[in-house]
């Protein structure tokens, strides 16, 4: 029988080697969010496909071209969310959450799956670290999301990352600006795609992000939406700004940006890197206040992003970030003979249970290969148990870097390595506070840690 050794194309493994990046990225956002009041939702990976059409919108490349869509064994539509917006309101109008305080700040770290052609950045199963302020229709509100995103961007270290704004106005004003994206497209029928084609009849404002080469490139002169801005919307876009001013917060104002999804109303973000290829936005969100009523709701102006996980890590690598470094093992303890094997495993669990990182030998090896999977392991300090230890209840701890070692009480042995730990931690804590304190801070206490 053949082996199966190929993932499906346009997905990727997270080796173990790796997942740390994965989750120091993610803890990180979780925890700035939740300062700003956001706590997690999950939602389901499926959903009713009309919720997309809907929602994310019928004339969308999503949509027509790139969601996983197929029937389960009852006939219903099912379709691979293509993204976290549109189940994040569902859930908020199925569980009446708009009877809770508003606004609902939310986030969610989503695995989501669009049939694209992959390429760097640009994958069929890919991660979003999103956020979703559902219920209010403050200026103020887009300006915070912002500095959400931006306060990630800059914890993370991330540089020349380009916030890029605009505001795409409400159904109202759009309509003399479809009007006049009619007339310009209509002087390029011969020249759009067919999909276009349909769009210039059904929404000509989607024609704006057709990926293909030739209408990105009639669309580079097409009219631009900040011209067609009523008060309301131009009042609204003037005070984000404000904000975004009084936060010190960078930006340019970008009057091309439309998104890509239908839901957009108003303030539409990006944060764009030159940094890693053709698919360099890292982060893309906006303000959605008709997603609700699209889906049958109540009006429940609301407004969110999304970071890519996977353009975000490119883009830290791109950058050669230093990531905290995985948790190394404390100690291994190898063991000789049956009883020393027991004695062994014992131990390794009493230290485990007092916050150790302890491992023995499940493989049943010799004493030289445990001593050398030691070593590949990274383990700070060794044991080796034998007759002779479990005879005189004593055991040496041999601290790998130096070469040290040190006789420890094989009975309370978990409670004497613990206090070892503790303080030659207390003791790196010391050097570095009797350093002369220059340039102590929280990262740098860290790194002088671990
Ligand atoms: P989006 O712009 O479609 O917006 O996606 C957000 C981010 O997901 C992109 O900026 C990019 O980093 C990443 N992304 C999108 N497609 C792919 C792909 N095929 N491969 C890898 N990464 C990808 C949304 O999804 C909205 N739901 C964001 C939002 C939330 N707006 C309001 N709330």
């Amino acid at each position: 029988m053949a082996l199966i050794t190929k993932a499906i194309k346009g997905t990727q493994d997270v080796l173990p080697s790796f997942s740390h990046e994965n989750r120091f990225i993610e803890e990180s956002m979780l925890d700035i969010a939740s300062k700003y009041g956001y706590s997690e939702m999950r939602t389901p990976v499926f959903e009713h496909t009309e919720l997309f059409q809907r929602g994310v919108g019928g004339t969308t490349d999503v949509v027509q071209k790139e969601m996983y869509t197929f029937e389960d064994k009852s006939g219903r539509s099912i379709t691979l969310r293509p993204e976290g917006t549109a189940g994040a309101m569902r859930a908020f109008l199925e569980h009446g959450l708009f009877n809770e305080p508003l606004p609902q700040k939310v986030c969610y770290i989503t695995s989501c799956y669009r049939y694209e052609k992959p390429q760097a950045g640009r994958l069929r199963e890919f991660h979003q670290f999103g956020v979703e302020c559902l219920g209010t229709p403050s200026p103020a509100a887009d300006a915070e999301i912002i500095a959400l995103a931006d306060e990630i961007f800059s914890f993370l270290d991330i540089e020349n990352l380009e916030l890029q704004i605009n505001s795409i106005g409400c159904p109202e004003c759009r309509k003399d600006y479809h009007k006049a994206l009619y007339e310009y497209f209509s002087g390029h029928k011969g020249e759009l795609c067919e999909t276009c084609l349909e769009r210039l009849e059904k929404n000509p404002m989607r024609i704006l992000d057709c990926k293909s080469p030739v209408c990105s490139e009639i669309a580079k002169n097409a009219p631009v939406v900040t011209d067609f801005l009523c008060d309301e919307c131009r009042t609204h876009f003037e005070s984000v700004k404000k904000y975004l001013d009084a936060m010190e917060i960078r930006y340019t104002v970008n009057p091309t940006i439309v998104r890509g999804l239908d839901y957009y109303t108003r303030t539409v973000f990006e944060f764009v890197s030159n940094e890693i290829g053709a698919q360099g936005t890292v982060c893309g969100g906006g303000r959605y206040d008709g997603l609700a009523e699209e889906l049958g709701g109540q009006h429940v102006p609301s407004l969110g992003f999304a970071i890519g996980l996977e353009r975000l890590l490119l883009l830290m690598h791109a950058q050669e970030t230093d990531f905290p470094e995985q948790m190394k093992c404390n100690i291994f303890i190898a063991s000789m003979g049956d009883d020393a094997y027991i004695a062994a495993a014992k131990a390794a669990n009493d230290l485990r249970l007092s916050g150790i990182f302890a491992q023995f030998d499940v493989a049943g090896r010799s004493l030289k290969a445990q001593m050398k999977y030691a070593g590949k392991i990274g383990a700070e300090f060794t044991a080796v148990i034998g007759e002779d230890e479990l005879k005189n209840g004593r055991i040496n701890v041999k601290e790998m870097a130096t070469g040290d070692t040190t006789e420890m009480s094989l009975e309370n042995f978990a409670e004497e390595f613990s206090e070892r730990i503790m303080n030659d931690t207390k003791s790196a804590l010391k050097d570095l506070f009797s350093s002369d304190g220059e340039g102590l801070n929280i990262n740098n206490l860290f790194d002088g840690l671990f």
